[in-house]
């Protein structure tokens, strides 16, 4: 979750890794530091709080060295201060650290006993200890670091300085990402493409277990047992994105309007115009071995979960092949059965969440094929995956997600069309229909963004609410959850998402008068039953908002607050519905003050058990 940067070369370090860590800062945000060699020694200096801290304490700062390493934190071990912010230095050696790393413990205690100082709270720093111990007897950072290694339980991504060699960094990973940038006169080492594409298009991505030591412009690849390594040099084609708010207020609005280019790109390599008809390519299935699937497992986490849970309906309902939705942090531990002839979904936007990351390989030992959906290409997800649909929604930098969300939801509409073909239930005419659908959807989605202005002014009125009750049934359940989970990450009051049917066996006794009851329900073969569960909160003084379609004079009447969705099938409705909560959850949380594109104790990638 945390972002780490190292950079060798000509370029001043202090604006190499700062605009590193600027690109890095979705990882986490609770703290920050670089720690930089300059005339024989490394200096550090770190921040508590967002990079802007760090950025001005830098700015008195100069620096004449040509080494440097920057981290942005996302706490695990030890709360958010400068004490526990990295880089963490002991001896000759600095380092920074993204995962956690699970023998902390018995670390501490061997190198307390040892004689070891300990001066933060973290797992980072007994690295630290540990490697600055071995370089009195292995004077070397990569023999030192290969001799540490087997001491290492858990997750790390470590980028390492040692003050008597001002030519090399050492870097290895287990779990989170970590990729190497390599440019004519300088080296980089970061957490991801973003950080450095500024300054070169040529990346060597690392796997689990490897170590690269770069030794001023060159570099060396190895196994954990020290073996060397050959590694392919990727040259990638992206550009910077330039973190620009496009004239919003913050990312997660513009991303919220961005979601009907999301949705179009999304789908537009997957649908052959001429004939209305679904084509994917890359499912790393063929026609025949898709059309012998007899069970689909989609596994990830949160707001990637929810879109899930949408496709499990839409694929059953489609294709009629059993599908079980589960949360990646549970799945492998239940020991799932995998049958033969089953596919494994992989849902992540940044391609990098490790419990996802996790079940995909315990799916893969089992010989079960995994395809990917993900937005980060080449993300650790995507490159273990046989099978890929891109989501096409360009980067996503408020934490909360939006655009994903919507371009993952299109997707699945798109892969239950080509299941339920190759299964042989679908006729053109209907898959005609159904493609036509999801067309039209990026326009319905841009009608329904004018309730922007809605939320914007109903804001006030709505944080005053004690707490807020998502409902909805079927294919709208799910979107009920997503938007008691946005409300909660941005807002910070109290939301559950529920199914309407469930009200009266608990949650009706939560409503009162200061209770919200946001109800999903559009004009569909649930509808009446989602009247009837209006009734049940109105009649407890639930202050009911509704979200529908069309007009209804009942619903109407039930609802303090009435709002129409254009009209369109359970197919498509997902993705018109849940535009609204994310507007709900984005103008209270801006009306309370909260910084929205970075919510509290949260982060954007989640590399981390
Ligand atoms: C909520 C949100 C998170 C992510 C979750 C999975 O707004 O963004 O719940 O959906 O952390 O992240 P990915 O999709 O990157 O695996």
């Amino acid at each position: 979750m945390c972002g780490i940067v190292g950079y060798y070369g000509p370029k001043n370090p202090k604006e190499v890794i700062m605009t590193g860590l600027k690109a890095l800062e979705y990882r986490g945000y609770d703290s920050a530091g670089v720690a930089i060699l300059d005339k024989g020694v490394f200096k550090r200096v770190r921040a508590e709080g967002k990079l802007s801290n760090l950025s001005e304490k830098l700015t008195a700062e100069d620096f004449n060295g040509h080494l440097g390493i920057g981290h942005t934190r996302w706490a695990t071990h030890g709360k958010p201060s400068e004490r526990n912010a990295h880089p963490h230095t002991v001896g000759d050696v600095s380092l920074v650290h993204n995962g956690i790393i699970e023998n902390y413990m018995e670390l501490r205690e061997e190198l307390i006993k040892d004689g070891a100082v300990i001066e933060s709270d973290t797992d980072s720093e007994l690295v630290a200890h540990l490697l600055n111990r071995q370089l009195k007897k292995t004077p070397d950072l990569l023999p030192a670091v290969l001799a540490i290694l087997p001491r290492l339980v858990g997750a790390y991504a470590i980028v390492c300085v040692n003050v008597k060699q001002p030519e090399t960094m050492v870097a290895f990973k287990n779990g989170p990402p970590l990729i190497l940038g390599v440019g004519s006169d300088a080296m980089y080492i970061a957490s991801d493409v973003q950080a450095i594409v500024s300054y070169t298009k040529n990346v060597v991505y690392l796997e689990d277990g490897e170590v690269v030591e770069v030794k001023g412009t060159g570099y060396k690849v190895f196994s954990a047992k020290g073996k060397p390594t050959d590694k392919p040099v990727v040259e990638i084609n992206w550009t910077a994105d330039v973190a620009s708010k496009g004239g919003f207020p913050h990312f997660m609005v513009k991303e919220i309007f961005e979601q009907p280019r999301a949705v179009a790109q999304a789908i537009q390599p997957h649908i052959n115009l001429a004939s209305t008809t679904v084509e994917m390519f890359e499912l790393g299935l063929d026609q025949k071995a898709l059309s012998e699937i007899e069970r689909i497992f989609i596994v990830a986490c949160g707001s990637s979960y929810y879109t899930g849970l949408v496709g499990e309906y839409m694929i059953e309902r489609l294709a009629r092949v059993p599908v079980e939705c589960d949360i990646a942090s549970e799945f492998r531990y239940r020991h799932p059965v995998l049958p033969k002839n089953s596919l494994f979904i992989s849902i992540s936007q940044s391609g990098e969440t490790a419990d996802t990351l996790a079940a995909v390989r315990l799916a893969k030992a089992a010989g079960v094929k995994v395809l990917s959906i993900c937005n980060v290409r080449r993300s650790s997800i995507d490159r273990e995956a046989d099978g890929h649909l891109y989501m096409n929604a360009g980067t996503e930098v408020g934490v909360a997600s939006t655009k994903a969300f919507s371009a993952t939801l299109s997707l699945l509409n798109l892969f239950s069309i080509a299941m339920a073909k190759a299964k042989g239930k679908l006729t053109l005419a209907e898959e005609q229909d159904y493609v036509r659908q999801i067309q039209a959807a990026p326009a319905q989605i841009e009608t329904v963004l004018n309730l922007d202005k809605w939320f914007k002014e109903g804001a006030d009125q709505l944080k005053n609410f004690r707490g807020f009750l998502y409902l909805g049934r079927g294919v709208h359940y799910p979107i009920a959850m997503e938007g008691a989970l946005k409300l909660k990450e941005l807002a910070y009051m109290h939301a559950e998402g529920y199914a309407a049917g469930e009200m009266k066996h608990g949650p009706l006794a939560l409503i009162d008068d200061d209770m919200a009851v946001v109800m999903l329900a559009p004009h569909d073969e649930l509808f009446e039953k989602s009247i009837s569960n209006m009734e049940e909160a109105k009649a407890r003084g639930g202050q009911i908002l509704s979200i529908s379609t069309g007009h209804n004079k009942r619903l109407e009447e039930i609802s303090n607050f009435y709002l129409a969705l254009p009209e369109a099938g359970w197919f498509t409705m997902p993705l018109l519905e849940v535009v609204p909560v994310q507007l709900l959850a984005y103008h209270v949380a801006v009306s309370l003050g909260h910084d929205v594109d970075q919510p509290r104790n949260l982060a954007k990638s989640v590399t981390v058990e």
